[in-house]
């Protein structure tokens, strides 16, 4: 299945991405961390990266569709689940292209829903552990012991995004420049909205349940 997960900063498009990579095998593409993988690993890529990160603003596009294009030369027969990629018409278009050159069309394009009000408290809650990538939530999903990994024991951090300041313009700018996305894919026909309130579980459900119909319908 060759999914495109879409949806504002903390709609939970990692949290869902990683629970697709568990269910049905494929990789999980997330542009998001590659980039914070350059940045940690001081790459040139990295460095020309960070300035845009730190301010919540989107890297340029000949850098993300050089990643992108680099890691989608690795076929997987599972597909893939692409997470915060593609984030503006540019990207969703040169994917479209890239996808043909291939043979790979998408399967669908998911709009991850969420009432702005609660995308704050996701993003501001949101711990990581650097050593084995589990998410946690301060408000939702919280570890045993503060700041603490419950599954490795690595101290959690918070990304250097997720402050308040930051956060705004994040949306902001999703607002002005992937949101429009939706209509790409509506005119495509290829368009699913998924309820993504309510607990991680309860999420996945309707998400499974969205991509299992289209599998059905033979569209998948
Ligand atoms: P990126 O890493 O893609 O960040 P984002 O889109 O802002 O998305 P997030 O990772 O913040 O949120 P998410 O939707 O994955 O939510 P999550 O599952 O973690 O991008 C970072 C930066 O990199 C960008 O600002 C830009 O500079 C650059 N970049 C990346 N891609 C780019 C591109 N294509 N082009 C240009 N620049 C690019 O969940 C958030 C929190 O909520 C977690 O704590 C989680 O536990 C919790 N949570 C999740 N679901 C639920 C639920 N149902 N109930 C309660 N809590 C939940």
């Amino acid at each position: 299945m060759r999914v495109v997960l879409l949806g504002a900063p903390g709609s939970g498009k990692g949290t869902q991405a990683q629970k697709l990579v568990a269910r049905y095998g494929m990789p999980q593409i997330s542009t998001g961390d590659l980039l914070r993988e350059a940045v940690s690993e001081g790459s040139v890529l990295g460095k020309k990266a960070s300035m845009a990160m730190d301010a919540g603003e989107l890297v340029a596009d000949e850098i993300v569709l050089g990643m992108i294009r680099e890691r989608l030369d690795r076929q997987d027969p599972a597909g893939f689940v692409l997470d915060g990629f593609p984030r503006n018409e540019t990207q969703a278009g040169a994917l479209e292209g890239l996808l043909e050159t291939i043979g790979q069309p998408l399967d669908c394009a998911v709009l991850m829903d969420v009432d702005f009000e609660i995308l704050m408290q996701r993003l501001t809650g949101r711990r990581s552990c650097p050593q084995c990538g589990r998410v946690y939530n301060v408000y939702f999903s919280p570890p045993q012991q503060t700041d603490v990994c419950d599954h490795c024991g690595g101290r959690l951090e918070q990304r250097t995004d997720d402050n308040e300041a930051t956060i705004r313009n994040r949306l902001e700018v999703y607002e002005s420049r992937t949101r429009p996305l939706i209509g790409f894919y509506a005119r495509r026909d290829l368009l699913q909205i998924v309820d993504a309130e309510g607990d991680i579980d309860e999420v996945f459900e309707r998400l499974i349940s969205a991509l299992e119909h289209l599998r059905k319908s033979g569209s998948a």
